[in-house]
């Protein structure tokens, strides 16, 4: 493993936010526009904001950053609705004159090393490109379907839509960022991540001018019972004609809707918006209640990518933090070449909806049920994905027949697992 010589890991204080944003646009490739300044700070969690900083002539100019990151404190839904503490790991980006040098090896060891000294068991992130993760022990946790929906699309009906009103408004952190909060914390949908605390305005508002590529500025939706909100979605619209013929687009961001009408109401609306002919979305969950209600699914032009990628920092607490579905017990052996503490053998004794997580060796050659890597145990974590199936790829060892199945049902999750908002 390459070792980052002549870099040191430091803080970003505010009077350097401008070098940091210097090296997320070389690494993410692209120039921001002098006015969107404002977007990309409220978006940034600050106090979290990390680099390398070159501190050897040898590597450039001493003094200089070469690579950042960043991560905001959040609590995740796990199965059965609980939660864990979790850091949302974002911004991460190596300046393209100090690549392959290990820096990015040596932030995620900065990252964990925090985490775990703030209690956060589980990291989680967005992924640019699907293969950079995995080597750190992330695996992919949900998956999310894009779809592309022809304007009109019609569904099935559900009971009680007609009693309820939608609001369309532009959308405003001081107006709706309490309430979109409100309503996130209703959902217990896995993966959902919760508000994030102590990065002042909300990420999720942020507009850049440079970002619109000829789109209106973030909407948002709300659905309401009574006066009561019961669902939302950002979404814009972005004209486009042909000889006369007007086929504009409407392009929706997160949504969440707590009852089958209230999510049946949302999306007659945004799939039939005058001069639109088409919605697209990328935050559907493989069972989103859209799926289901669409009379023609087919039509809906869909495929499915990663979503969240997941990677536990502590094995007992994050396991302990969620519900499970079939009693079982069964040990688990662990490698994990980033987290030393979370190697070795573990035993898993479920009662009920509680599980038990009990390290009995620290040595991970050391007999089990079942032996797997850290970033498998990550990918099984949230319930989409089944033991079973990763010992079918391989990935998973069974030592004793019929163990995977046993943990399958007990962790998979009946709801589908799904970060609404890209971070
Ligand atoms: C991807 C990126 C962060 C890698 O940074 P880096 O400092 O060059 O990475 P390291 O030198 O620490 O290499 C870490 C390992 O990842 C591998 N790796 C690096 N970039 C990779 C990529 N794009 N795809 C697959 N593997 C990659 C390296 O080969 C190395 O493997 P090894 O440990 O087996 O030798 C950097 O190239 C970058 O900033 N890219 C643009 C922005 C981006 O993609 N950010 C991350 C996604 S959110």
């Amino acid at each position: 493993m390459k070792k980052a010589q002549g870099y040191q890991s430091i803080s970003i204080p505010d009077h350097r936010l401008d070098e940091f944003f210097q090296v997320v646009q070389w690494a993410f490739v692209g120039e921001w526009l002098k006015e969107d300044r404002q977007d990309y700070v409220d978006a940034l969690p600050t106090e979290r904001a990390r680099a390398l900083e070159v501190n050897d002539d040898l590597r450039g100019e001493v003094g200089e950053l070469a690579a950042v990151h960043a991560s905001f404190g959040t609590e995740m839904i796990t199965p059965g609705g609980r939660r864990v503490p979790t850091a949302g790991l974002s911004w991460l980006g190596v300046h393209p004159a100090h690549r392959r040098r290990g820096l990015m090896t040596a932030m995620m060891r900065d990252h964990f090393q925090r985490c775990i000294d703030r209690g956060e068991a589980v990291s989680a992130l967005y992924a640019m490109e699907a293969e950079i993760y995995s080597r750190f022990g992330y695996g992919m946790a949900s998956q999310t379907v894009k779809a592309s929906i022809p304007r009109g699309s019609t569904m099935w009906p559900v009971d009680g839509v007609d009693d309820l009103t939608i609001r369309l408004e532009r959308a405003d952190f001081d107006k709706h960022d309490q309430l979109v909060a409100d309503l996130q914390a209703k959902l217990t949908r896995p993966a959902t991540i919760i508000n994030p605390v102590g990065s002042g305005r909300n990420a999720r508002f942020t507009d850049p001018v440079g970002n619109r590529h000829g789109y209106e500025r973030w909407r948002i939706a709300i659905v309401e019972d009574r006066g009561e909100p019961v669902a939302y979605a950002f979404f814009r619209r972005k004209a486009d004609s042909e000889i006369g013929i007007h086929d504009g687009v409407c392009q929706v961001r997160e949504h969440g809707a707590l009852t089958p009408a209230a999510s049946q109401k949302l999306w007659q609306t945004l799939l039939d918006f005058d001069l639109v002919g088409t919605t697209h979305t990328e935050n559907l969950a493989l069972d989103d209640p859209l799926l289901h209600q669409l009379k023609d699914a087919r039509g809906a032009r869909s495929k499915v990518i990663d979503n969240l990628w997941v990677r536990l920092l502590d094995v007992k607490t994050a396991l302990e933090s969620r519900e499970y579905f079939h009693d079982c017990d069964v040990t688990v052996s662990l490698t994990d070449k980033h987290v030393p503490a979370n190697a070795g053998v573990w035993r898993i004794v479920v009662s009920g909806p509680d599980a038990t997580v009990t390290k009995v060796s620290d040595d991970p050659t050391a007999a089990a049920d079942l032996s797997m890597d850290a970033r498998h145990l990550s990918t099984i974590y949230l319930g989409g994905t089944s033991v079973e199936s990763l010992a079918a790829a391989g990935l998973i060892a069974e030592h004793t027949a019929g163990q995977a199945r046993e943990l399958a049902v007990a962790m998979l999750s009946p709801v589908a697992p799904l970060t609404n908002w890209d971070f």
